[in-house]
């Protein structure tokens, strides 16, 4: 089957004349030579779209992309891709799509692979554009790429450009299809989350945050912390967090933001709910940290994660980690997000 012209969102400004004699390729001139990836048009197609998606914070993608479901950035990554870390982003198409196992035409899959934990030290950069029906019908019809961190396709070692249907003819290894059709569902390998909250990055992201706060005197968090403005220690609490009294605590990220309503990124409160007047009778540790454009992008870009005194994620009535985007599955409860969006910036407390 013949592909057609065809174009992607206008989030992802693609050149059309790029993508009219892209067309050829799925055509078959009967050109029995030719690598099924790695034309010019193919190449030009993957650039075009690198540098349509590089923006100020491209280390980020904080223009218009989000973060994969489930992930925060970076995230941990097995082989072959980076060291250890990536960063996953979709973009508004896959955001949309109601079946993200089989994600609507034209969304797109942008991966960092990271040298390190670092977000600006790319390794490479691999891509999955989901193509019009036809494409490549038995392999979901995927387009793959593999570019340097500059936005420039690689080549394999045969010296074919890695923009295409890359399946098992990449020099000896496997291929992109070849390894990602180990997962027959969608080609999509990473897992996507049970829920919409408490995959085992954000667990892992609320423990980091309480761990690195603890001090020796984490009851009254003197290690750098401030109280939220304008409270004492304890202040009182109302419901549903305490018992009447809490201590809520900012870091300087957040006491350095020129609009504390809408603090910067990396802005975290932690509030001590206390079963007591007295600061160290702690009952539980709820936490909110500001995280990149993308995280969440509906509400506010919030992180939210309850903690036991101890440090440890505790879990809802379904047993669902609480830490991530805590919205209105939690058990029959409004979730952080049910309640706290009731506040346009997401913070009850008043600023002063
Ligand atoms: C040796 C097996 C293997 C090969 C070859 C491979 N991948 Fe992957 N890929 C993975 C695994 C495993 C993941 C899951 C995330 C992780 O742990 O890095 C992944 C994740 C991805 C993702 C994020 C979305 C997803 O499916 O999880 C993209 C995008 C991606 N790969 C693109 C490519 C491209 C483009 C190529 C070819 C240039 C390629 N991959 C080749 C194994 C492979
Ligand atoms: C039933 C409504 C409700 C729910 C559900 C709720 N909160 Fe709150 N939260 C409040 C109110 C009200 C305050 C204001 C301070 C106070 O009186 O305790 C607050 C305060 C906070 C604060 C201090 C900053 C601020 O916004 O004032 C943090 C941090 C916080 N909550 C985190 C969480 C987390 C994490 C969850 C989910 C595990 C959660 N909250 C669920 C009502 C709620």
């Amino acid at each position: 089957m013949c592909w057609h012209m065809r174009t992607f969102k206008p989030a992802i400004a693609i050149s059309i004349s790029a993508l009219v004699s892209l067309s050829l390729a799925g055509c078959g001139d009967d050109d029995e030579d030719e690598a099924p990836f790695g034309t010019a048009d193919e190449v030009s197609q993957a650039e075009t779209l690198i540098a349509a998606a590089k923006g100020e914070n491209y280390d980020q993608l904080m223009n218009g992309w989000e973060l994969f479901p489930g992930k925060i950035n970076p995230t941990t990554s097995g082989a072959p891709h980076g060291n250890g870390f990536a960063s996953i982003f979709v973009d508004s198409t896959f955001a949309g799509s109601s079946d993200k196992a089989n994600p609507d035409e034209d969304s797109i899959i942008i991966k960092h692979n990271l040298k390190s934990e670092s977000l600006t030290d790319l390794d490479s950069i691999t891509v999955m554009v989901k193509m019009e029906a036809g494409f490549d019908t038995e392999h979901k019809d995927w387009f793959w790429a593999k570019l340097s961190p500059a936005g420039e396709v690689q080549s394999n070692p045969d010296n074919i450009k890695l923009a295409g249907r890359i399946g098992s003819t990449e020099g000896e290894k496997p291929g992109c299809i070849g390894c990602h059709s180990q997962d027959a569902n969608d080609y999509i390998v990473t897992p996507f989350p049970a829920a919409a909250f408490g995959s085992g990055d954000e667990v892992k992201k609320a423990e980091a945050v309480i761990s690195a706060a603890k001090g020796e005197n984490y009851d009254q968090l003197t290690n750098g912390w401030q109280l939220f403005p304008g409270t004492n220690n304890p202040t009182t609490s109302g419901a549903p967090h305490g018992d009447g009294y809490a201590s809520i605590f900012v870091n300087s990220t957040f006491t350095g933001s020129s609009d504390k309503a809408n603090p910067a990124m990396g802005s975290v409160i932690i509030k001590h709910n206390l079963n007591s007047a007295t600061v160290t009778d702690i009952d539980s540790i709820t936490v909110m940290v500001k995280m990149q454009p993308g995280y969440d992008a509906a509400n506010k870009d919030w992180f939210w994660a309850k903690l036991s005194p101890a440090g440890a994620v505790q879990e809802n009535p379904d047993n669902i980690k609480l830490a991530g985007r805590i919205g209105s599955t939690e058990g029959t409860k409004p979730g952080c997000i049910g309640c706290h969006s009731q506040d346009a910036d997401y913070i009850v407390t008043a600023v002063p």
